[in-house]
């Protein structure tokens, strides 16, 4: 949500601009093509040159700034910070695009997420005499930066931490983040300070990257990722301030801080198309990958799990009497699965709930408490909230987490990441698949812990597990016949997905691709439900697809959904159904029925998930809708 870029490179004595260090706008821009998937309703970017600002800003996607700079050029510089917007204050125009320019065309802001006191802070400001070109709570902080760096000019410039290079940008930077309230990240560049960005972060991402002679900023790893794989984490309410050599870290409060660094383990080459004609494309077909990755290297010589960073007691998880998942979205439908799972294997009651509900409603949380949080990005708002809420109330936190360093992690007492890789396309699809996987590995972990499974069972169930990976290829490998039944419902206003059991999270996210990426209402219930009220809404011709359970698993589970095909198909629905492969029984109920392998019933949502991918995909697509990008929607949602 908002993609944020900041780049500060010295002038090679030769003045050839070779490997690196590089012209800012290259930087900005490359950063912000990698970073555009986090908001695209605006672009712009700010360089310093020739003792001012140069600035060029763009509503609509990145395409329109790459044509505005094409027609009137940016002069070469070393500086420079750039934005990419998902609008909250005030609609996606040109006037509410960042960079915001003020103190006299000197100072650059950009910003990732929403300033809460910026009323009172303007109105202030208006009594100053200030006056303002936008309606963005961003401007309301860069005039308050720009106030505070003019009040700063008469003094001396104090001796700043670290190398001193941020100097009086950086004091203002630190006086400025005190007075903010909300959830924010604050890049700015001075003219008068050329070869500086500052930032300040609170609750909102923000990654350092190392480079030689060059030094970046970043929303995340991938607006520098051609440049470095050496990153920095850092912590909450810190200031950074990157110059060409140095990168200095302080609190609020101008005392030093220490950032956190590490490889990131891809690289550029991860988030292209590679041939694909959409990372969405792309990203389902690394599913087997993605599950694979995830799996590897999970147990130790004598089989047992291991997680990644454990800061639990085993003896206070033995003690855990009650887990309860948090996560939004596509990621609470993983967590809908997690709690089958885990119930199953470990017999604690789970409850799943969405984070922004969770810390509303007084849960009963303590320190038996145990919470599970999933997040592809590691930055939702909602779900880093919930999480703070349930520490302080005493709980113990695994967050199982695709994005490594990202604060979720971070803040949690133990992490299980998960492997996908990076995940541009907005609507996520290889991290769900990975995010289950972890959640078993997960539930069997505790079940080893807790003495519910032996070893033998737990040998048996990862054996299954990692015969997933071959089994999605299978699908992978044979998806025409559903792409092309996607093709031919171009037309449709609505479809309805059924399941029951691990079945019905699976009917729950095939709706939600279906929605985000086609923009066709869709619902997904438990099957069961269907008669207790939405049976109203099948008429002649509504189609409905249907996630049938292996027939091998419980008996009536199978059984109750083919009647529950039966009761839709009777009032004249077209029935679509997913099923097991030698499930004959579905045939004569169905228009039509694709098969996928055969599987445990309780690790079938990494199949069954599939088809349901490339029916939205491909219907979308035929729809002629950017799947990567769909309307009003970013990833990683930086705002509650
Ligand atoms: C839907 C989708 C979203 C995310 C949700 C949580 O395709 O991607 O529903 O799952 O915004 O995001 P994370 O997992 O980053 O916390």
């Amino acid at each position: 949500m908002c993609g944020i870029v900041g780049y500060a490179g010295t002038a090679p004595a030769n003045g050839i601009v070779s490997a690196g260090p590089h012209q800012a706008l290259d930087v900005l821009m490359e950063g912000l093509r990698r970073l555009e998937y986090r908001g695209y309703d605006s672009a712009g970017v700010a360089v310093v040159a020739n003792g001012g600002i140069a600035m060029a800003k763009k509503s609509g996607k990145l395409v329109n700034l790459i044509t505005e700079l094409a027609a009137n050029p940016l002069p070469d510089s070393m500086t420079g910070i750039g934005h990419t917007r998902w609008a909250t204050h005030g609609g996606p125009t040109d006037k509410n695009a960042h960079p915001h320019v003020v103190d006299g065309g000197k100072l650059a802001v950009i910003h990732n997420g929403i300033i809460e006191n910026y009323a009172p802070l303007k109105a202030d400001l208006l009594k100053q005499g200030y006056t303002f070109v936008s309606e963005t709570d961003t401007e309301v902080a860069a005039v308050l930066l720009g106030d505070i760096y003019r009040s700063l000019a008469d003094v001396a410039t104090p001796a700043a931490n670290g190398s001193g290079e941020g100097g009086r940008l950086t004091e203002a930077m630190q006086l400025a983040a005190q007075r903010l309230e909300g959830a924010f990240t604050l890049l700015a560049t001075h003219a008068e300070q050329p070869g500086v960005v500052v930032a300040a972060r609170r609750n909102s991402p923000l990654v350092v990257g190392l480079g030689d002679g060059e030094n970046f900023l970043g929303s995340d790893v991938s607006g520098f990722i051609d440049y470095t794989r050496r990153a920095v984490e850092l912590g909450q309410d810190q200031v950074v301030t990157i110059a060409a050599n140095t990168v200095d870290i302080t609190d609020f409060y101008g005392a030093p801080a220490q950032g956190k660094e590490y490889l990131v383990d891809w690289d550029a080459a991860a988030a292209e198309k590679d041939g694909y004609p959409s990372f969405m494309e792309k990203e389902i077909n690394e599913q087997p990958e993605a599950v694979a990755a995830t799996l590897l290297g999970r147990s130790d010589i004598d089989g047992k799990l291991i997680l990644d960073e454990m800061r639990i007691d085993a003896d206070v998880l033995k003690t855990i009497n009650k887990i309860i998942v948090l996560a939004c979205g596509t990621s609470a439908y993983a967590g809908q699965v997690a709690k089958y799972a885990i119930e199953h294997w470990c017999r604690i009651p789970t409850e799943v709930e969405l984070s922004h509900e969770f810390r509303y409603r007084d849960p009963i949380v303590d320190d038996k408490t145990l919470i599970v949080s999933l997040s592809q990005s590691g930055e939702t708002m909602d779900t880093l909230m919930a999480v703070r809420y349930a520490r302080e109330q005493g709980a113990k936190t695994i967050a199982i987490c695709n994005t490594n360093g990202s604060t979720i992690p971070r803040e949690s007492d133990a992490v299980l990441y998960t492997h996908a890789g990076p995940e541009i396309a907005v609507a996520s699809t290889k991290a769900f698949l990975a995010q289950i996987t972890a959640a078993y590995l997960l539930g069997l972990y505790l079940a080893q812990l807790r003495g519910n499974l032996f070893q033998g069972q737990i040998k048996d169930i990862l054996a299954d597990l990692g015969k997933m990976p071959a089994k999605i290829a299978t699908i992978l490998d044979n998806s025409e016949q559903i792409k092309e039944l996607a093709r031919s419902m171009a037309d449709t206003r609505s479809v309805l997905f059924l399941g029951r059991h691990v079945g019905y999270p699976v009917a729950m996210e095939g709706a939600l691709k279906l929605k985000e990426l086609a923009y066709i209402h869709a619902e997904g219930f438990a099957a069961g439900e269907l008669k207790h009220g939405p049976i109203a809404l099948i008429e002649e011709g509504q189609p409905v697809i249907v996630v049938v359970p292996s027939p091998r698993g419980r008996d009536s589970l199978h059984s109750k959904v083919v009647s529950n095909i039966q009761e839709v198909r009777a009032r004249g629905a077209m029935t679509i159904v997913i099923a097991e492969e030698g499930d004959e029984s579905v045939r004569e109920y169905a228009e039509h029925v694709f098969y996928i392998p055969e599987t445990t019933p309780l690790l079938a949502p990494l199949l069954t998930t599939v088809p349901l991918q490339l029916f939205a995909c491909a219907l979308a697509t035929a729809k002629g809708f950017d799947v990567d990008q769909p309307r009003n929607l970013a990833k990683s949602v930086t705002v509650e």
